[in-house]
């Protein structure tokens, strides 16, 4: 009966449907999109092939690619529309808000918004992936005062981020460094924003209610809001030399430590290792060892006293910042990655469709009758 079904709070261990998008291995520390190890596809593969890959199935040939890669490039213009509305957002709006918002515009503006069969949901899908980076840039630059760069199409979906940003495309090692941090960010599994969007298509309703979704859950510290989280301790931190001390005072308070722990990996998440290599790489282009450092003594401390590994967003927070992008700008680049992994999630949940409805375990009041307002104290 329901008063004995066993409640698993936060759906800790609960399998909730088959996904053949990617398998989280927590056994192995691993992970693959599609089969492939995702360490494997970052070194070896632009991140608009394992976009291709986790919308298909299948890496693309090099006609495939060229095809993807025009498609995409072809669609990142904003219209005028859109970017008068993020002009008129608060200058002090959190950019995770801004994306948010701009997606949910780009939903009305969206000729087949409310189509939700596959091939509508895929030409949708291109349209996000090819935008949101134009309309993440562009808020950013509004907060600032500044006017936003058009969308270059000749530059790869890595170097056209940087441009829509800082107007400049920098040195390829940090190219290679930012497409990695998408390629590790893509996918996995059913985390809580991919969960959420997968939720929400199972009511019927559209990819960018899916999205917007995603992208709500995916602003929370204890999700991707994470990687900003994790800049601001190392902020704080400021110097290797105190970072022990630091961590101590955390361990006092019992306070969490952020871009430490995950759900499903306790031995170490799959992505870290190669993240932290293009961090460290990050840390020689520019010259700026702090915050690798202290990174190091960190994870180091973490795991000796606490047995806790850290997660992609620890060593993906100072990459950002090495690579020059502002704190607050972290998680929305997360978006622009995730939405490869959420619109295939919400793809598969719409192909072989059953309405996600939980139960719970009534533990309010006993059943009472209404008093009169009369007798109401
Ligand atoms: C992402 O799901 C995904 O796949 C997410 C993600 C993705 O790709 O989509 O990988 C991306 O969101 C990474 C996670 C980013 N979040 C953080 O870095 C925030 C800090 N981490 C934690 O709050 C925590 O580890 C979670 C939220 C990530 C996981 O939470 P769980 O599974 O509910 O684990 P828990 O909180 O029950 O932790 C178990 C124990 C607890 O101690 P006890 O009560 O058993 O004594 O470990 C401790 C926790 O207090 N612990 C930490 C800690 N993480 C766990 N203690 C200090 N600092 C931490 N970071």
């Amino acid at each position: 009966s329901e008063a004995q079904s066993e409640i698993r709070k936060g759906l800790v261990g609960v399998v909730a449907d088959v996904s053949s998008v990617s398998k989280v291995m927590p056994e192995t520390n691993s992970l693959t999109y599609r089969g492939y190890p995702v360490q494997d596809l970052a070194e070896n593969c632009a991140f608009e092939e394992v976009a291709y890959l986790l919308w298909n199935g299948e890496l693309p040939n090099a006609s495939q690619l060229a095809e993807f890669r025009r498609e995409e490039a072809s669609q990142r213009v904003l219209t005028p529309a859109l970017l008068e509305v993020i002009r008129a957002f608060p200058h002090d709006a959190h950019p995770m808000d801004a994306i948010r918002t701009a997606v949910s515009f780009l939903g009305m503006e969206d000729p087949e918004t409310a189509d939700v069969s596959e091939p509508a949901t895929r030409r949708k899908a291109m349209r996000l992936l090819a935008k949101i980076p134009t309309a993440i840039a562009a808020a950013h630059r509004a907060s600032k005062g500044l006017d936003a760069i058009a969308p270059d199409p000749s530059l790869t979906f890595a170097e056209n981020f940087f441009h829509l940003v800082f107007g400049k495309v920098p040195q390829p090692e940090v190219v290679k460094a930012f497409d990695v941090s998408l390629t590790l960010y893509a996918e996995h599994g059913f985390n809580a924003s991919t969960f959420t969007a997968r939720t929400i298509t199972s009511t019927g309703a559209d990819l960018h209610g899916a999205v917007v979704g995603g992208i709500a859950a995916l602003k929370g510290p204890l999700h991707g809001g994470a990687n900003e989280a994790v800049m601001h301790m190392l902020s704080e931190i400021g110097d290797p030399s105190r970072a022990v001390e630091w961590l101590q005072s955390r361990f006092d308070h019992r306070a969490l430590v952020m871009g430490f722990g995950h759900r499903v990996y306790k031995n170490g998440d799959s992505r870290v290792p190669t993240m932290t290599k293009y961090a460290e790489r990050m840390a020689e282009v520019v010259g700026d060892r702090r915050w690798m450092e202290m990174s190091r003594l960190l994870a180091a401390e973490m795991l000796e006293k606490k047995n806790i590994h850290p997660n992609l967003d620890f060593p993906a927070g100072p990459a950002y910042h090495l690579m020059g992008f502002d704190i607050p700008l972290f998680t929305p680049i997360f978006v622009a990655s995730r939405i490869t992994g959420w619109a295939a999630h919400v793809i598969e949940q719409a192909v072989d469709n059953r309405l996600i409805r939980p139960l719970s375990q009534y533990t309010g009041a006993a059943q009472r009758a209404v008093p009169p307002m009369s007798q109401r104290g």
